[in-house]
């Protein structure tokens, strides 16, 4: 038997002036998104911003429906679009917030699972690592790897 230890490391942030002007750009761009979510059933409005390799920056929101499992998180929609539009264009950087009870988050919400499983097909996809900004009212967490977020994943590699 040989034990193996998997290692999630988070980098935590007080303030968004601790970051350079391409990241505070890319963090703004999510919170500004908020507006645009369609979120009438949960009332929680999620931004998220994609960072291409070219500079591009891409966002996304949640788009709810009354048939509840037809919707979508603001992460895949914001990378699937990216994706959709420069198919070519590695993805550099997501960065992830929620608006709610007329205020930013307090504390910085993580991507399910589905969304994990997206972002990490993404960076094998383009062979370079996505950083994850989780983006709340005061505080970011960076995760620097998705893929650290969701260790023993499937992937391509399990179909050949
Ligand atoms: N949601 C996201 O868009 N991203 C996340 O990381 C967590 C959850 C959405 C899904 C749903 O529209 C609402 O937030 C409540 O779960």
């Amino acid at each position: 038997m040989k034990k193996v230890d998997i290692i999630t490391t988070t980098y935590e942030y007080d303030s968004i002036e601790e970051f350079n002007e391409v990241e505070k750009r890319l963090i703004n761009k999510s919170k500004e998104a908020v507006k645009n979510a369609y979120a009438p059933y949960s009332k929680f409005n999620v931004g998220a911003a994609v960072l291409l390799a070219n500079g591009e920056i891409i966002s996304g929101t949640n788009q709810e429906n009354a048939a509840y499992p037809s919707g979508l998180c603001a992460e895949r929609v914001a990378i699937f679009y990216a994706n959709s539009k420069f198919p070519e264009i590695p993805v550099k950087a997501i960065a992830v917030t929620a608006f709610t009870n007329n205020k930013f988050i307090e504390t910085p919400i993580p991507p399910c699972g589905s969304c994990r499983q997206v972002i990490v097909e993404t960076q094998t996809r383009f062979k370079t690592p996505i950083k994850i900004y989780l983006v709340s009212k005061n505080k970011i967490t960076v995760i620097e790897d998705a893929k650290t977020l969701l260790p023993i994943n499937f992937d391509e590699h399990f179909l050949t």
